[in-house]
């Protein structure tokens, strides 16, 4: 930050009351009810969900510039003149709605998140937000969380990729260009253990898995400059993390330099009480300020509590004017001193934009992951009569998926209407909206597509479920219609892995869309009848049933582990020890094959260069993610089977080879070692180049050290 920035930002502070100053960290989700003067004496920071009923023009979901110009003007008639800075819940895309999180990190394709999370910029800035909740970056293990839907899924690097992307999306390279937005990077941090995926519940986890699996992604977003974090909800080994210093304060600020804001979750100081660490609001209060929590997300507490503490010298005023510091520095860098309104012209322009549309389109076709293809099924080709069936039919808001306050189901062409715009003329589309009529018309017609899959509602925040199957009545349909003999496409549209353990079998093509975003209808459509072709691959391990979770890629080996000769080996006796498909899985329409991995050297120095040539053997364009994983053989700590060190997405023509170069560096062999300390230890490296986490070509090197 600039001195002169940081002066104004001190000046401005010398010159505030207590009363001002506590305002600053007051964030509110205001009601009908709300007192404008709250705002007029400088007794807010910041606003959310601000709707139409505070500026007496009634109820509307969506903010507007007008009524946000509106609450701005007020909080500048305030004594010192400090603008809000309001925030929103933007959390894949605001009118334009993209592919869930999970589904984005599906693409592995970070360049186009950063493109998505721009547009999303854009849109939620012309209506006056300049602050949103995302990205969300919990890794998760367990898809019985409803909220792996927000998240990148379970691996560190992809998720540390995709973090640095949305933060740069949404922020740009100048966080006062009027079209950003501020990112906030939650839930910081440990909130996917939430143990047996119920949302809210405490977790445990060791310090190293910590710093190796779950904070990777915070800190890639604050090494590419995120303005702010949000404090989780849950109580981790513990200490609540939104009263944990060691989180916020010292590996936050001082191990990684973090000099933004951090805003706790909704009531989550108010909730310090019900965790059972404080004995009062008060209490609560100076718990989370002193941890590290500048600003309280409605929960009142900092309004109600600090000027008391403060003056029973229960609390020094330093924590608090570091607080204020901190705010007042993200509003600056936001530009909010120089430009506080937003031009309400830019509505008019900004919103659903035809290149906005688009990306989400191909964002759409990146993320659907074909999970299998039996003789080629996919493309649909030739087929005279499709009958089409399912839940999903005539989806239209449902296609969005979970958190999406600004999304309309009017602006999202149907999922029957897309296909009919782009199936071919020689085949014609039957639509069966119940069971019955569906078992009555699959006899006539050549192959069924069947659309199922979970409701939205089902997935997001406390949207968990302690059964990984469909939904009921589901599978049985499927069952059904697979008794008549005919080709059945599958398409699933989901906020996480489901258990298709029955299914996948009954199918002769599967597709898994996860929830798909506005343009989720004509991306699907592409894909079945070949004007594209799927891409995507699984940043999350699917399990057989629900009782195999967790599992992930990236665990331990144990002492007998699958594989090996002993009887005792880890598993359970009714199931098969492996997944239903791996971490990375995903086929397309044609076939690439592996040949001939090299390493620079069979000994890593400061770094080793990893190559393979990469061959579409098939007779279809299409595009691999090819994956590189290490395994560390030998480590001070136990260490995973695999890990994911680098991807990269190649398109070929048929026929067409390319070399794919990995550069493996001493920084990708690091992590926390017994001693606490941070590096690699020198011997045998596994390293495999590979479609999915559970094949490749291999090769070994050494570490020297
Ligand atoms: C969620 C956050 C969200 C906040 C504000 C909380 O319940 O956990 O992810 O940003 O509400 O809506």
């Amino acid at each position: 930050m600039s001195q002169d920035a940081e002066l104004f930002i001190q000046q401005l502070l010398a010159q505030m009351t207590l009363q001002e100053k506590i305002g600053q960290l007051h964030q509110v989700s205001p009601g009908g009810d709300f007192d404008l003067n709250l705002l007029r004496t400088g007794q807010v920071g910041s606003l959310f969900n601000a709707d139409g009923a505070l500026t007496g023009q009634g109820f509307s979901k969506s903010s507007s510039a007008e009524q946000i110009n509106h609450l701005q003007q007020q909080a500048l008639s305030a004594r010192l003149h400090i603008p809000l800075i309001f925030g929103r819940d933007v959390i894949h895309g605001f009118r334009t709605i993209f592919p869930i999180p999970l589904a984005q990190a599906a693409s592995f394709n970070p360049e186009l998140a950063e493109q998505a999370a721009a547009a999303t910029a854009r849109e939620a800035s012309a209506t006056g937000i300049r602050w949103t909740f995302a990205p969300m970056l919990d890794i998760a293990r367990d898809p019985r969380w409803g909220r792996v839907a927000e998240g990148n899924g379970e691996d560190p690097y992809l998720g540390a990729q995709m973090a640095a992307a949305l933060v740069r999306g949404y922020q740009g390279d100048d966080l006062s260009a009027p079209d950003r937005i501020v990112a906030c990077a939650k839930h910081y941090v440990g909130y996917g253990t939430a143990e047996g995926g119920r949302d809210y519940e405490g977790g445990e986890v060791s310090e190293p898995t910590l710093r190796d699996v779950y904070l990777p992604p915070f800190q890639a977003a604050v090494q590419a400059g995120v303005g702010t974090l949000m404090s989780a909800f849950i109580d981790l080994n513990g200490i609540p993390a939104t009263a944990n210093h060691h989180l916020l304060t010292e590996i936050l600020r001082g191990e990684w330099g973090f000099d933004g804001f951090v805003v706790s979750d909704w009531e989550s100081i108010k909730e310090l009480i019900a965790h059972g660490v404080a004995e009062d609001e008060a209490h609560a209060a100076r718990l989370a300020l002193h941890a590290g929590v500048d600003m309280d997300m409605v929960s009142a507490v900092y309004h109600r509590t600090l000027a008391d503490s403060l003056a029973k010298g229960l609390l020094p005023i330093e924590e608090v004017d570091q607080a204020v510091l901190r705010i007042l520095r993200i509003k600056q860098r936001a530009g909010l001193f120089d430009q506080p309104f937003t031009d309400p012209q830019r509505e008019k322009q900004d919103l659903l934009r035809p290149e906005a549309r688009q990306l989400a389109r191909e964002f759409a076709r990146q993320s659907i992951v074909l999970l299998k293809n039996q003789a080629n099924l996919l493309p649909l080709q030739g087929i005279r009569r499709l009958l089409v069936t399912g839940p999903f039919l005539r989806a239209r808001a449902e296609l969005f998926g979970t958190w999406t306050p600004d999304g309309r189901g009017e602006d999202v062409t149907p999922l029957d209407e897309g296909l009919r715009q782009h199936t071919p003329r020689t085949t014609e589309l039957w639509f069966a909206d119940s069971t019955d009529m569906a078992l009555h018309m699959a006899h006539h017609s050549d192959a069924i597509l069947l659309l199922l899959g979970e409701h939205p509602v089902r997935s997001g925040e406390n949207g968990n479920v302690s059964d990984l199957r469909l939904p009921p009545g589901q599978s049985e349909f499927l069952a059904a219609l697979a008794e008549l003999g005919k080709p059945i496409v599958l398409v699933i549209f989901a906020g996480r892995p489901l258990a298709l353990e029955k299914e996948i079998p009954l199918a002769n093509a599967v597709l898994y869309t996860w929830h798909p975003g506005i343009e989720g209808a004509a991306a699907l459509a592409e894909i079945l009848f070949g004007e594209a072709a799927p891409s995507g691959r699984l940043p999350i391990t699917f399990p057989r049933r629900t009782g195999q979770v967790p599992i992930y890629y990236n665990h331990k080996n144990s002492g007998r582990p699958v594989g090996s000769s002993d009887l005792f080996i880890t598993r359970y006796s009714d199931l098969l020890p492996r997944p239903l498909f791996p971490f990375g899985y995903g086929l397309t329409y044609t076939q690439f094959s592996y040949n001939d991995l090299r390493l620079s050297s069979s000994t890593l120095r400061k770094q080793l260069q990893v190559q393979c040539t990469l061959t579409n053997c098939g007779t279809r364009p299409g595009s691999e993610v090819v994956q590189l994983y290490l395994h560390d053989r030998v480590g001070s700590l136990t260490r995973p089977v695999r890990e994911l060190k680098g991807f990269q997405r190649v398109t070929l023509q048929p026929g067409e080879s390319q070399i794919v170069t990995f550069t493996l560096t001493e920084e990708q062999l690091a992590f926390t070692r017994s001693d606490g300390s941070h590096g690699a230890e020198p011997g045998w490296f596994d390293v495999w180049v590979a479609p999915d986490s559970s094949s490749g070509l291999h090769a070994e090197f050494r570490y020297e050290g």
